[in-house]
């Protein structure tokens, strides 16, 4: 029956059931639609006060741990304020009516407060209370309390009418977290799932590295070997010009220009066979201390020549370069084939730019495992052209001995191999980076040594 005595006003009396089922009709799809708990709670108070005719309604929702009790929304004569609760009350379960409502799980209605030694009276202090549980599974998701100035006025059916409004409230209010689990599951499996991707992406380009530092070792074992045998064979041919220059005399001019020719073919092999022994990193290098800004500046002074006006060069150096323990010879000789790169990439001109930076590898470092650098401190020489580019599927061939875009003559295909090898064996590395019609960097990282 709807005449309940909380009511402000009451309905006919043969309607009133009538009219009950048409509000909780109502209500019901309301509440469906309703996208947040916050909203959910406040609509719930303001429909216990406007259409279900209590003079006030307080909703608390409890934590996980169902020990608290807090104030989410409250309607009626204590909170003139709307929709804010600047300090929401908290009640600890167990304590008052509705922390007792909480506990023990079951509806309470006082008929007198002035009787009851557990109300603790807010603003105003009422005569009658009625507090009823949202109970959801195994859950108190909270309680829906009212209080009334009159005592006695609740009863059966304002038990009924709290308890289907508890029960919907509750219903709704687990729809609401399961819906915002699930949003976060899938939230959490698209993470995951970027996570993974970028995972196998990286592994993949570290294979694709790892191959090709195997494809060159191969190689390099290869010419290395073949470089040792051919020098071998070459240390008898020029033995025997040797000879043969001394014992064929007097000169005949037609024997002297073979011997010269032979002579010179056997230094272009010798050479040939340097360049061999460089890219197997089997090349006799001396080590000593250089600083690398002074490197540069000689290499420079003598590389002019090899450059056209229409290329200009530009150091930069931010600070001392840490010092580096070198073949200097070798190193001069690997910075001016990349300079001589950049000139060819350039044949109407350009900049290139040389950079001197010190940096510090960890092991963490996404660069520490792509170059495969053990970390450490290290010089990084940067020479930047900009030049034509290089296309990705010769990014992989470059390094290669005997590798040339270069017309026959013109290129032998040793300059970056050699520049890989001497690299490598002395415990840094090469790297480029490169986008056509835009230029390339070449960068050589030696290690460093602790300054002095
Ligand atoms: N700075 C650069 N810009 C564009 N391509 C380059 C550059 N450096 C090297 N290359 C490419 O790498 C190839 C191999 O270089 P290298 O080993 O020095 O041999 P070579 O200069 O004799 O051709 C070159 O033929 C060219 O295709
Ligand atoms: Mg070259």
């Amino acid at each position: 029956m709807f005449s309940h005595s909380a009511a402000k006003t009451s309905p006919g009396e043969q309607s009133s059931e009538a009219l009950l089922l048409r509000i909780f009709n109502d209500f019901a799809i309301n509440v469906m639609s309703i996208p947040n708990a916050n909203d959910l709670l406040w609509y719930v108070a303001q429909n216990v006060v406007g259409k279900l005719n209590f003079v006030d309604c307080v909703i608390y929702t409890s934590n996980l741990d169902e020990t608290i009790l807090t104030q989410a929304a409250a309607l009626g004569d204590k909170n003139p304020f709307g929709r804010s609760i600047i300090n929401p009350l908290k009640i600890p379960f167990g304590q008052g009516i509705t922390g007792r409502v909480a506990q023990n799980r079951e509806a309470v209605i006082v008929e007198d407060l002035l009787h009851d030694k557990s109300y603790i009276p807010d603003t105003k202090p009422a005569r009658s209370e009625i507090c009823v549980p949202m109970i959801f599974g195994n859950r108190v998701v909270g309680v829906i309390d009212s209080e009334h100035p009159e005592p006695g006025a609740f009863g059966q059916t304002e038990l009924e009418i709290l308890t289907t409004v508890a029960a919907m409230t509750s219903a709704k209010l687990e729809l609401l977290e399961e819906t915002e689990r699930s949003a976060r599951r899938y939230h959490d499996l698209v993470d995951a799932h970027t996570r993974l991707t970028r995972e196998i992406n990286n592994r993949k380009a570290l294979e694709a590295q790892l191959f090709e530092a195997r494809r060159l070792e191969a190689i390099g074992r290869l010419s290395g070997g073949f470089a040792h045998d051919f020098n071998n064979i070459l240390t008898a041919v020029s033995g025997n010009l040797d000879i043969l220059d001394e014992v064929i005399s007097p000169r005949d001019p037609e024997v002297g220009e073979c011997l010269a020719a032979a002579r010179t073919a056997s230094k272009k092999g010798a050479a040939l066979v340097r360049s061999m022994l460089a890219f197997a990193q089997r090349a006799h290098l001396e080590a000593e201390v250089v600083d690398i800004r002074e490197l540069v500046d000689s290499t420079l002074d003598w590389s002019k020549r090899v450059l056209p006006d229409s290329i200009s060069v530009r150091i930069h150096l931010s600070e001392r370069a840490w010092p580096t323990k070198i073949d200097r010879s070798a190193a001069e000789n690997a910075l001016l084939n990349l300079i001589v790169n950049a000139r060819d990439a350039m044949p109407d001109g350009g900049r290139i730019d040389i950079r001197i930076e010190n940096v510090s590898v960890m092991a963490s470092d996404p660069e520490a495992r792509m170059l495969q650098l053990e970390p450490g401190k290290f010089v990084r020489l940067s020479v930047s052209d900009t030049g034509t580019g290089i296309p990705e599927h010769q990014l992989q061939q470059i390094f290669d001995p005997f590798f040339t875009t270069k017309p026959a003559g013109e290129g032998t295909g040793l300059g970056l191999s050699t520049v890989f090898g001497f690299m490598q064996q002395s415990k840094g590395t090469v790297a480029v980076d490169s986008k056509i019609g835009e230029g390339s960097t070449f960068h050589l990282y030696f290690s460093a040594i602790s300054p002095m």
